[in-house]
């Protein structure tokens, strides 16, 4: 299997050790370090910058090009040609479909919408200021105590179902945490209605009269869901990896994502962006976030900036830039101050030495959180919304790491505490 080998010299150590070089498809030639294991040595990477944890054919990113391809596929043909139920069903299998095989997974993910009525009652626990975020971990993570049908993880169709009712329940999830912090009853899904649709129906509808979704924003909010799909092993979907790895229920894995989304560094910067915008509140006072962010004295940072992998853009971001303007258009608000003021902080950062030097460009929750509140949804469901996309992405890495031969995640550590001492 190894295509090269690289040789490592270490001080102190006789002779070189040869450490298998492996090639994939795409992408960066990966070193073996298993074999230092048996010399003592461990490696060293923090944040996991250069550590490949897993063998994967779902996602490729190349950050220096600003290429995001599932399946192959390059993100902006997704989004122009595919939707998102067409583009769960790539991730879960590696190929789109037939036209007759997505039929058959669009009517399979409308038979899951429903939750079972007992989960209403969870709900009634919380506080109705619950962040909604803290409500999915819960939630999602309630479903591990249902569905006890398709809880073998070794049996390829329970996975599979598992998946399903991931994708079809997620939205209804999300919608009920929405209408419970509101007040309102919680809204069945309607079967007859698209993915996005139906969202919007259960976000925005009541059983006092019928929802018409506007197809423009449902079809900016099928994007939304697109362009977060799948994102190869960032934080969450590396936690739903490891914690899957564990043998451990897959509704409690994806909770364990949620958790790993919900954070203001990943997922969770769309509600931060937004919060920033309004903080900044005009024009005028951009220059002073600026200065802040590139303070180092100053924990603040330019929410929405900035990515670990992509080093020249985010091609996510500028779909979402686009997307971000028809929807402006199509409610009549295309002077919204905040993307005047989102558009400023853009051109700005593009021209500041210090992001320019640090490859800081808007990432994609920089115009998520814009179209989000155009379309009226609050901005602590913005995260939620996130974790409603990424879903299949998390249980598509989940299914594929227990469809191949694996072990237990157990990274080791630089210990640098106390040397063994007797108790006094
Ligand atoms: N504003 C100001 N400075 C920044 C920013 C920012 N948004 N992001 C990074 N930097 C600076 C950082 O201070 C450091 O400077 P120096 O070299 O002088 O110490 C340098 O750039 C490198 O930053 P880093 O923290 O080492 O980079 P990282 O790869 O560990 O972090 C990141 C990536 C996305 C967490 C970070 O850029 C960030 O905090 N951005 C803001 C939050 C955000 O928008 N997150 C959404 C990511 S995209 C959605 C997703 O996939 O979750």
């Amino acid at each position: 299997m190894a295509d090269k080998k690289a040789r490592l010299t270490v001080e102190g150590l006789d002779g070189a050790i040869e450490l298998p070089v492996y090639s994939g498809t795409e992408g960066p030639d990966v070193i073996d370090v298993r074999p230092l294991t048996g010399k003592g040595l461990f490696t060293y990477d923090p944040g996991f910058v250069s550590t490949a944890a897993c063998e994967s054919k779902i996602t490729y990113i190349d950050g220096d090009q600003g290429i995001l391809l599932h399946g192959g596929y390059p993100i902006e043909q997704l989004a122009d040609k595919s939707d998102y139920l067409e583009v769960c069903y790539l991730l879960l299998n590696g190929e789109l479909p037939t036209e007759e095989q997505k039929t058959v997974f669009v009517n399979i993910i409308k038979n899951h919408t429903m939750v079972h009525e007992q989960m209403s009652h969870f709900f009634n626990g919380f506080r109705r200021d619950a962040h909604p975020m803290a409500i999915m971990v819960a939630c999602v993570g309630a479903l591990s105590a249902f569905y006890h049908d398709s809880l073998d993880i070794n049996d390829a169709h329970h996975r599979e179902v598992c998946a399903f009712r991931l994708i079809a329940k997620m939205p209804t999830l999300a919608a009920m945490s929405y209408k419970y912090s509101i007040g309102q009853p919680f809204m069945y899904p309607r079967n007859d209605l698209g993915y996005a649709e139906n969202f919007l129906h259960m976000m925005f509808g009541t059983p006092c009269e019928e929802y018409k979704p506007n197809p423009v924003l449902a079809k900016a909010m099928d994007r939304i869901f697109v362009l977060h799909a799948d994102h190869e092993q960032n934080a969450s979907t590396s936690t739903v990896r490891l914690a899957g790895s564990s043998g451990a229920n897959p509704f409690a894995c994806i909770s364990a994502g949620i958790a790993a989304l919900w954070g203001p560094a990943h997922g969770g910067a769309n509600e931060a962006v937004l919060t920033m915008l309004e903080e900044i509140g005009d024009e005028s006072n951009i220059a002073e976030y600026v200065e802040r962010a590139k303070d180092p004295e100053d924990p603040f940072r330019l929410m929405g900036f900035g990515h670990r992998v992509y080093r020249n853009f985010d091609p996510r971001a500028k779909v979402m830039k686009a997307t971000c303007d028809q929807v402006l258009k199509e409610l009549g608000v295309e002077n919204e101050p905040l993307l005047k003021i989102a558009k400023r902080l853009e051109q700005i950062a593009l021209e500041d030495p210090y992001f320019v030097e640090r490859k800081l460009y808007p990432n994609v929750d920089f115009y998520s959180g814009i179209i989000l509140k155009a379309i009226g949804i609050p901005t602590s469901m913005f995260t939620v919304i996130f974790a409603l996309s990424r879903t299949i992405g998390w249980i598509s890495h989940w299914s594929e790491f227990h469809s191949s031969p694996n072990r237990i995640g157990r990274p080791r550590q630089l210990y640098t505490g106390p040397k063994m001492r007797d108790y006094p």
